[in-house]
């Protein structure tokens, strides 16, 4: 399968303006990322993935806000690496867009970039609120990364549905001391006891227009109360990690791994496809 030809391209490109901001304040809005049709090719997709549920991915999809074997509706469900399903969203404007962006704001060749997405979906009403953490507390102690996240809504992302909220020059900080939600470490989700929020901006964006964010970026997202799920699609830019010797200290990593298998099934997953 590839993209369907009628999908226009469109190529936006990052102004000195851009690069400046994202150093100063870790996090970067662009009005336009990628075109409408675009944006309604993905929606397909990604309601095709999310109605497979576990079924498209043992291990890569659950509810970042309750325990790996909960029943019942989930209140904040989330596909990793969507692309080993739907591997034409490479080929996507807002892919390539968001390369270009990610090689600007960080600084190097845009070749040398690998990236994974992820699916974060917020149901309609019922939408968890993603508290306060940083993307790095999440990945390996044992690696030093070069990244940053792209983040577009599917949907409009208000106040009201969940967008994202930042702290600006919070990614200058290191990472701080994160726990998993409700305090037990079969829920996927961290937040940090250690922040508040205190001086945040709500960065609100429609569909096609997207947020860059650093991996120590304090960020934030609340409940979505509306009537419309608030659909995101995310992808993460980063050079090979390189070996953090010693390594940090992320007590909580340790902790999750040993109720999660999704790194090993994802890890199967990549091999058999041969790339990541
Ligand atoms: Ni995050």
């Amino acid at each position: 399968m590839t993209l369907p030809q009628r999908i226009a391209r469109l190529d936006v490109y990052p102004t000195a303006d851009d690069v400046e901001f994202f150093r100063q304040n870790g996090y970067l809005r662009v009005e336009r990322i990628t075109t409408d049709e675009e944006v309604e090719w993905l929606g397909r997709r990604y309601d095709e993935l999310f109605a497979e549920r576990r079924g498209a991915f043992p291990g890569g999809y659950f509810d970042l806000s309750r325990p790996y074997d909960a029943e019942g509706a989930d209140l904040l469900p989330q596909i990793l690496m969507p692309e080993i399903k739907v591997p034409e969203v490479r080929e996507t404007s807002f892919h390539r867009n968001g390369r270009r962006y990610a090689a600007a704001l960080l600084g190097v060749p845009k070749e040398d970039l690998g990236s994974w997405g992820h699916m974060i979906l917020k149901p309609a009403r019922v939408g968890h609120e993603t508290p306060w953490h940083q993307d790095e507390a999440y990945w390996e102690p044992t690696r030093s990364y070069t990244a940053v996240g792209l983040w577009m809504p599917l949907d409009p992302a208000t106040v009201e549905s969940g967008c994202l909220h930042f702290v600006p020059g919070s990614h200058r900080g290191e990472v701080l001391h994160h726990r998993h939600i409700s305090d037990d470490p079969a829920v996927h989700g961290l937040w940090t006891d250690e922040a508040d929020g205190t001086g945040s901006v709500a960065v609100p964006v429609q569909p096609g227009g997207a947020t860059f964010h650093h991996p120590r970026m304090l960020h934030y997202a609340g409940p979505n109360r509306t009537d419309r799920d608030r659909r995101a699609w995310a992808t993460e830019f980063q050079l090979p990690p390189v070996t953090l010797d010693p390594p940090a200290h992320r007590p909580w990593v340790e902790e999750g791994r040993q109720a999660w298998d999704g790194r090993r099934v994802i890890a199967e997953a990549v091999a058999k496809r041969g790339r990541a």
